[in-house]
């Protein structure tokens, strides 16, 4: 056991120190690529990480300098092509169902419980930003499904989920996965909305999987995004990849996304110091939320006129 974990160690360091240097010169040419075409930006500590995804990927094209490869990946159509398979291999999609409880049960008490008094309510627009492989998502479709259905609220429920990654989304689109991803979810919820594909994957069941589009979106060509307007938005692991500003821009065109009244969910400590007029700040136990308020930066313009 022992032995065999040595052997692994010291082949994961022969084939790190197998990886061909690249220079700070060069490296900073690979960042600002990414930096400027996703707003991802890695830090030093992560040039292994870098030059690993690269070697790999330049191995599997025959490629055998950073240079040729960083010309091939700037150039043409085969360049935009081969781009889209670099991202897929530079993001990361680390994600789980059920992920943060904490926000579910924000959304039931800032959202759900409200809606029955609010009669002209029959849809709900969700939009998953930066959905990984599609676990977010359909653990909102679940919780939010179960309770309209619980409490016979009548609601059409639909779902956007984007990404970056076609990878990412090509899983999402299947809605099968592997067992063991469950463990997080309740039982109520797996009878409910899950079907035995296999002795070991489940598939998310059709009445939910036919009210989710899943969409290639890169956040930072929200401008031109044909997304409509939402009652939640939800954002979370996704902006911490990128510098402040870009998280600003970001956030501040999610806004014109909510209708009145809509929720925008992000990471805990995902952002510090954003002050939209038109957002107020929500308070509930390790959740980071805003709700889209225009009527106070109305009311404020109509005081400022009045006065
Ligand atoms: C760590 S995952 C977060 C998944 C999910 N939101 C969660 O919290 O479990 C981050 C996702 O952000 C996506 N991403 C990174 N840069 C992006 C960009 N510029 N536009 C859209 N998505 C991006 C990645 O592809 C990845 O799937």
């Amino acid at each position: 056991m022992i032995q065999g974990r040595e052997n692994l160690v010291s082949q994961t360091q022969w084939q790190l120190n197998e990886l061909m240097p690249m220079s700070d010169a060069e490296y900073a040419l690979w960042l600002s690529l990414l930096e400027e075409r996703t707003g991802i930006t890695l830090p030093e500590l992560r040039k292994s990480f870098l030059l690993s995804k690269l070697s790999i990927r330049m191995q599997e094209l025959g490629i055998n300098q950073y240079k040729s490869y960083f010309a091939y990946v700037t150039h043409g159509k085969a360049g935009r092509v081969e781009w889209e398979t670099l991202v897929d291999r530079l993001t990361v999609h680390e994600t789980r169902f059920f992920r943060d409880t904490q926000a579910l049960s924000f959304i039931k008490q800032a959202y759900l419980e409200k809606l029955s008094l609010d009669n002209n309510n029959s849809n709900i627009h969700i939009w998953s930003v930066g959905c990984a492989t599609g676990e977010e998502p359909f653990s909102l479709m679940m919780y939010i499904d179960k309770y309209i259905t619980d409490k016979n609220e009548k609601c059409y429920l639909s779902v956007t989920a984007s990404d970056i990654s076609h990878d990412a989304l090509a899983v999402g689109k299947k809605a099968r996965y592997h067992k063991n991803r469950f463990t997080n979810v309740p039982v109520d919820y797996m009878d409910h909305y899950l079907e035995d594909a296999d002795d070991d994957h489940y598939l998310v069941n059709d009445s939910l999987r036919k009210r989710i589009c899943f969409n290639r979106l890169n956040l930072l060509e929200l401008q031109k995004s044909s997304v409509g307007k939402m009652d939640i938005i939800i954002c979370q692991n996704v902006l911490i990849y990128f510098k402040r500003e870009t998280r600003l821009a970001i956030l501040n065109q999610l806004v014109k996304h909510l209708v009145p009244g809509g929720l925008l969910i992000l990471g805990a400590g995902e952002i510090t110091g954003w002050n939209n007029p038109d957002m107020n700040s929500m308070k509930h136990d390790g959740v980071l939320a805003f709700q889209y308020n225009p009527a106070a930066t109305e009311d404020m313009q109509k005081q400022r006129y009045d006065a």
